[in-house]
């Protein structure tokens, strides 16, 4: 036995915590760039998605998604000064999302999140939100 308390040392660095946002984690903006272009790829080759979306605004449809997950994981709240209050699933109501619009667009996107390049940790967080956020824009009864 000594007197030493290695676990209260204050120099330690080594056992400090530091949180960061995902946003900042996966290194910013250009990781949601990458991630929609892959995700809206998919979407445009899915027969059912594809005529939901505006053919002659598909880059801005791009934009407005990657600053809202932007916003959303913790970055610059561009989206809401652009747009205002997310209000996503009174947004959607123009469109019909059933179970399997849901599910096509849900495949699309489990699809970019797990070609991401960032940890399991980081990919099952943004998996789990979109599952659940996917479901609740659900706005039409099964056919
Ligand atoms: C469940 C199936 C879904 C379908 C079929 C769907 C479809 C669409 C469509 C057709 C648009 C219009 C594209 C545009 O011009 O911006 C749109 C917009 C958008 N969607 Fe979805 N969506 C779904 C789920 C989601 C989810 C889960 C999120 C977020 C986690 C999301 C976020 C957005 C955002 C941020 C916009 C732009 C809203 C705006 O500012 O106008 N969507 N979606």
């Amino acid at each position: 036995m000594t007197d030493e308390q290695p676990d209260s040392r204050a120099d330690a660095p080594e056992r400090e915590t530091v949180e960061v946002t995902v946003y900042e984690f996966v290194g910013g903006e250009p990781f949601f760039a990458t991630l929609v272009d892959r995700f809206y790829a998919g979407v445009m080759a899915d027969p059912v998605l594809a005529p939901m979306y505006p053919v002659d605004d598909l880059e801005g449809a791009k934009y407005r998604l990657r600053s809202f997950l932007v916003q959303f994981w913790g970055g610059p709240d561009t989206y809401s000064q652009e747009r205002g209050h997310p209000r996503l699933r009174m947004r959607h109501f123009p469109f019909a999302i059933g179970q399997d619009e849901r599910d096509r667009w849900m495949t699309h996107m489990r699809a970019a999140v797990e070609a991401a390049e960032t940890i399991p940790e980081v990919k099952g967080m943004l998996l789990g939100y979109f599952e659940n956020s996917a479901t609740a824009m659900r706005n039409q009864a099964d056919r």
